[in-house]
């Protein structure tokens, strides 16, 4: 690869390296308002490095074809898409993925996600979204893993590997992308592109953990993000871009900056085009999206000693070697296939993935006298503004999804349960009161059809539909575009208009489930005291529909656990299980006393705890033990509880492990997710769970930024989710 790339950069002029630097979009789907134009022309002149947001093989090939044959040095396009959480075949949202809490499913979405994209012509997906976050009024925290730095770096490496697979040339696999490089999921006040502003111990040890499990895991490329941190935006940031990723971690892959990224420092206030085109390429960034900023100043630049020729060289031979991974030179074609697009997108395995994902990604929040599950007879009634529309299915992020054909609720139950369940259904309420709201947060085809009488004229019909119903299922919450990107809220309620006819359900008498469709943690306080079933469901993808009635039906026991606290008020945020314990902590089981650290109003608990999911079977933990007391760095210890299923159900069930350092040179979380072991058990069934702790278990950086584990006191604990827990301790020597 070195000399071939050597070779060919020695026939390139200074307007054919920067060229390759320049990434531009089709404009089939963009978050900006910049798109760009005369990309025919351009790609003959040598223009352009990458196109994205362009998909099936013919328009490929056309574009390819135009590079090849008509450009002087005919070096092929990068062809990218979003593939964040399936292709045609869409899958759970992420943060619903990550409620799964199972690996290798995981990894298959995104094998399968690989395999209809570059179907469609695609070779680089800019996925996974590794951005942690602890504030849900985030839209983007439904782009990600949630919270929790330990399972969102799993994650991370079992998508890049997914998408990747085990060798890029191959026809069926995606170039990898993380991002957003870094810390976007910390922005201020939960507000998008917002600034960061962040000690290094806690980025070290809690936000950058993720893109480094990603990167390490062999992911070819990352995407700078759009935030400031401290005092310098990402796509300008040398500490970042260099010192960290390149020196530090050893990267050799491509940097390419986010939408329009190098234009927004000028709004940041770096300066104007060329002095922020040249900053970004001089803090690291290799690749230019859609800005052109690169393209129209960087021979400039040049000439003023502004940039090195060195510079413009590492980035154009970074390109080069991406597309040299992919094939790309052995075949510019290798991913226009007219034959595979036709048949390995939407099959039928990756349709029975899909529902199983979504089943696995649903997180049963309560079930008061086993509500649930419901028994397949008699009349249900399926009441809300989520029960029938199939568009707001995928969730936000599901750019090629087919929203004309997605089922709906309704629609999927119907199929699912044929004629031995009668199905009545009515709209019940308004998205929202505010028609701008709803207009705002139904974009992109997400239409949800809006009937302008007045809430009670509303209510008192869907009340008349339900009537003769044995149980009202109520399919509330937000739709699709009220979370992801630009997508932040202030207040998590369920809207008011959907509040007012969820009361009126449980006042029929009639028992009522909530299906709650969200792409964030919302607050769930009164619904929690009044509602008696809820079952959280994200956005589940394509097979929504049958997967919320495998898991209502009781087909699929639910085992999804919270990848993100679940607050009682927005007024908590940011609330996550692994704070530190201040100075003034609460004593146990208080909520309130003067002067320690709490709020006056409302305790400091969670409504649902990170990793808190209940199942339709009842799962005990007992007799926690530990191989030994004290073990040193050259040793191991073995935890051990036993799981048992004690109810009437099989199920799943995700076993946690938490450790905290009890005393330590900075201070530490008072729980991190260690480790997590998602087992089966039939009822009656019981089982030893096994862990074992080495001392890379225990180290964090410290205040130097030293990866250490420091001798002494250790807590453990066990349990079900990151409240209930048994407790041990030991001892590193
Ligand atoms: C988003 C990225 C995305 C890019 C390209 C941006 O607005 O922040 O996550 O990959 O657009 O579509």
């Amino acid at each position: 690869m070195d000399k071939f790339i050597a070779d060919l950069m020695s026939k390139m002029t200074l307007e054919e390296k920067i060229g390759q630097l320049n990434l531009v979009t089709a404009g089939e789907a963009t978050t900006g308002s910049v798109v760009s134009t005369d990309v025919e022309a351009k790609i003959k002149a040598g223009n352009i490095g990458g196109i994205f947001s362009m998909s099936s093989p013919a328009k490929i090939r056309k574009a390819q074809e135009l590079a090849i044959n008509q450009s002087r040095l005919k070096i092929p396009i990068i062809f990218g898409m979003d593939v964040i959480h399936g292709y045609r075949t869409v899958f759970p949202i992420p943060l619903g993925l990550a409620a799964s809490w199972d690996m290798p499913l995981i990894r298959q979405t995104a094998r399968i996600s690989a395999i209809e994209a570059s179907a469609d012509g695609i070779n680089w997906t800019f996925s996974p979204m590794v951005d942690i976050s602890r504030d849900a009024r985030w839209g983007r925290i439904s782009e990600g893993s949630g919270e929790d730095t330990y399972l969102t770096s799993q994650i991370a490496k079992e998508m890049v590997i997914g998408y990747q697979g085990e060798d890029l040339s191959e026809y069926n696999t995606l170039m990898a992308c993380v991002k957003h490089f870094a810390l976007y999921g910390a922005s201020e006040a939960g507000r998008d592109y917002n600034t960061t502003d962040m000690s290094l111990h806690r980025m070290y040890n809690e936000y950058l953990p993720p893109y480094k499990a990603a990167l390490d895991a062999g992911a070819q490329t990352i995407m700078t993000s759009f935030n400031d941190i401290n005092g310098v935006p990402a796509t300008a940031n040398k500490w970042l871009l260099t010192d960290l990723l390149r020196e530090q971690w050893k990267f050799k892959g491509l940097v390419v900056t986010d939408y329009t990224a190098v234009n927004e420092l000028i709004d940041h206030g770096l300066g104007d085009l060329q002095q922020v085109s040249a900053l970004s390429l001089n803090a690291g960034v290799d690749m230019d999206m859609v800005g052109e900023g690169f393209l129209t100043t960087l021979k400039k630049s040049l000439q003023e000693g502004k940039v090195k020729i060195e510079d413009i060289d590492r980035a154009c031979r970074l390109v080069l070697e991406a597309k040299y991974k992919l094939g790309l030179f052995d075949d510019p074609f290798r991913y226009c296939n007219e034959e595979r697009a036709k048949t390995e997108i939407l099959k039928s395995e990756h349709l029975k993935l899909a529902r199983e994902a979504a089943g696995k990604s649903f997180v049963l929040l309560k079930n008061d006298q086993q509500t649930l599950p419901l028994k397949k007879q008699g009349t249900v009634a399926v009441i809300g503004p989520l029960a029938n529309s199939g568009a707001n299915m995928p969730g936000t992020w599901s750019v090629s999804a087919d929203l004309g054909k997605t089922q709906s609720l309704v629609e999927g139950m119907r199929e699912v349960l044929g004629n031995k369940v009668k199905i009545v259904t009515h709209l019940g309420a308004n998205l929202t009161d505010d028609p701008k709201l709803q207009e705002r947060s139904t974009m992109f085809g997400r239409e949800i059809p809006r009937d302008e009488r007045s809430s009670e004229e509303i209510i008192a019909e869907a009340l008349s539909t339900s009537k003769d119903a044995d149980v009202i299922i109520a399919a509330l919450g937000e739709s699709s575009e009220m979370s992801g990107e630009s997508s932040s809220r202030t207040n998590l309620d369920i809207p008011a208009s959907q509040k007012r006819l969820l009361e009126a359900l449980l006042q029929t008498g009639k028992p009522v489930v909530l299906v709650l469709f969200a792409g964030r943690p919302m607050t769930l306080t009164w619904e929690d005291k009044h509602v008696p079933a809820i079952l959280n469901v994200w956005f589940g993808g394509t097979e929504t529909g049958k997967a919320v009635t495998d898991v209502l039906f009781g087909d699929v026991n639910p085992s999804g656990k919270l990848p993100a606290t679940f607050p009682q008020n927005v007024g908590q945020l940011p609330l996550y299980y692994s704070h530190k314990n201040t100075g003034r902590p609460l004593a146990k089981d208080a909520w309130f006393q003067k002067f320690r650290s709490n709020y006056l109003d409302v305790s400091n608990d969670p409504l649902y705890p990170f990793g808190y999911g209940l199942s339709y079977t009842k799962f005990t933990y007992t007799d926690l033990q530990l191989s030994n007391k004290q073990f040193d760095r050259n040793g191991q210890l073995k935890a051990t509880i036993t799981l048992k299923n004690d109810g009437n159900y099989d199920g799943q069930e995700v076993v946690q492990l938490y450790i905290q350092d009890v005393v330590g040179s900075i201070t530490r979380p008072v729980k991190e997710l260690k480790g997590f072991q998602k087992i089966f058990l039939k009822k009656g069934e019981s089982k030893k769970v096994e862990f074992t702790i080495t001392e890379e278990d225990l180290k964090f950086y410290n205040q130097s930024l030293q990866l250490v584990a420091e001798a002494g006191e250790f807590r453990l604990f066990i349990g079900g989710n990151s409240r209930d827990v048994q407790e041990t301790s030991f001892e590193l020597l």
